[in-house]
């Protein structure tokens, strides 16, 4: 069956004191709105983003990244219901299911989705709400049940009673609707409540006066439907990711020296045997092989490929690179845009100057196989050094330099006899 989503980003979040919208703040180089996109990928076939504030900037994020998604304009924001309203035009004839989620809930998993859609099916359910258990439920809407512990509505905090807002059960904000069955209800909402909104969790109530079949499944990890509300939301989220990558890696045979100083994104793949040292940042997309040696204090900044036993040393930083095996980047260099060969051997202070601040275009460097860069080399990109040839230390190095030879570029050294007994007289 089609699935499809609608994802909420309209909202101006504004707890995070931000001229940028809240959905597109990082976590370690991807915008909140990518990790909810990312997971739902292998579930819908197409994604409806709902967006307000910033609407431009994340339409442009939206448009370049996410293909099968597409953003529509809620102007004015009048409320959760209102949002998914937006999306009927677009769903008139849909005659499958729709997955409705936050875009600042970074955290969810895939697998829950799955599972939460396998839960909304084995029960033929026509409407499934996702809610968790809170120690400390405060700012949730409240899952209320009936006696038999059906479902019976969801109260927002500020309509709630003292004994609603007792309850630890919450809405997690994450719904899956047969469409053509609860479609309907989105042309008669109401706003009376204590918000003046469009709430989309009246639909609940709505779903039970029609006797359609409306389930709540709770959720096992309530930290996956963490919001983000505002700065300090964003660094616990983004601890929480961490650990979790970390974790995974570990599992699979990686070797984290210290997890509490190291960060790494989702999207890096890292084979086994390869060791991560102390103070490393990895962010965007990357992928490590195996029996690599990266850190202490390395920044790779995505887009970075590196093979087998590759050594990636202390204050090295990688962008947008590939690495072809055995290739050593020791210490204090910069490698952007660049392809290094096997067996290259990259000397320490080495920079790839790839960026041209007048046209301000960027370039790549190309090494090939076996060639060797002295310490404190600059490679003024675009330029290439073909195979095994080697480059004097100190090297500055703005044409391509043929195979096996020698480029040096350094003033011959002079020594002066005495020069100093003279000075002093
Ligand atoms: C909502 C739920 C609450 C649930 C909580 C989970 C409603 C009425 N309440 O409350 O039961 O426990 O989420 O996090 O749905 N948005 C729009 N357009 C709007 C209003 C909101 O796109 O007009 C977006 C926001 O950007 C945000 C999401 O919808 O991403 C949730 O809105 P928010 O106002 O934060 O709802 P909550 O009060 O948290
Ligand atoms: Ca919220």
């Amino acid at each position: 069956m089609s699935i499809k989503s609608v994802i909420l980003a309209a909202g101006k979040g504004t707890r995070m004191k931000s001229e940028t919208s809240k959905v597109l703040h990082e976590i370690l180089g991807k915008p909140l709105l990518g990790y909810v996109l990312d997971n739902v990928k292998n579930i819908t076939d197409e994604n409806f983003v709902i967006v307000g504030h910033c609407a431009q900037e994340v339409t442009g994020f939206v448009n370049k990244n996410y293909p099968n998604s597409k953003t529509i304009l809620q102007t004015p924001q009048l409320g959760t219901g209102h949002a998914v309203s937006m999306a009927c035009p677009d769903l008139e004839d849909f005659d499958g299911q729709v997955i409705i989620l936050c875009g600042d809930t970074p955290l969810i998993k895939e697998e829950t989705l799955k599972k939460f859609i396998d839960y909304h099916n084995s029960k033929n359910s026509d409407l499934t709400v996702m809610s968790a258990i809170f120690e400390n439920p405060a700012n949730y809407g409240r899952i209320i049940r009936e006696d038999n512990g059906a479902l019976k509505c969801i109260v927002e905090e500020k309509d709630a009673t003292p004994e609603q807002k007792a309850v630890k059960e919450v809405n997690a904000g994450i719904y899956c609707l047969n469409w053509s069955k609860i479609k309907p209800a989105f042309s008669q909402l109401t706003s009376n409540n204590a918000q003046g909104e469009y709430y989309l969790t009246d639909i609940i109530e709505w779903g039970k006066k029609k006797s359609l079949k409306v389930n709540a499944y709770i959720m096992e990890d309530n930290r996956e439907i963490f919001g983000i509300n505002s700065r300090l939301n964003l660094a616990q989220a983004a601890k929480i990711m961490n650990e979790r990558k970390l974790n995974e890696l570990m599992i699979n045979g990686v070797t984290i020296v210290d997890p509490d100083s190291t960060w790494i994104s989702e999207d890096t793949e890292i084979g086994t045997d390869t060791t991560i040292f102390p103070f490393t940042y990895i962010e965007g997309k990357n992928k490590i092989g195996k029996h690599c040696n990266i850190g202490p204090c390395a920044h790779l900044r995505g887009g970075v490929e590196v093979e087998d036993y590759i050594k990636i040393g202390n204050f090295v930083e990688v962008k947008k690179s590939k690495i072809s095996s055995h290739t050593n980047v020791g210490h204090l260099s910069y490698i952007g845009d660049s392809e290094l060969g096997s067996r290259v051997n990259i000397g320490a202070g080495t920079i790839t100057a790839n960026y041209d601040p007048i046209s301000k275009k960027k370039s790549k460097t190309v090494l090939k196989d076996d060639v060797k860069i002295g310490s404190n080399s600059v490679l003024v990109a675009p330029v290439e050094v073909e195979e095994g040839a080697n480059v004097g230390a100190g090297g500055i190095i703005t044409k391509n330099i043929p195979a096996w030879s020698l480029a040096v570029t350094r003033s011959p050294l002079k020594v002066l006899t005495d020069w100093v007994k003279k000075k002093l007289g």
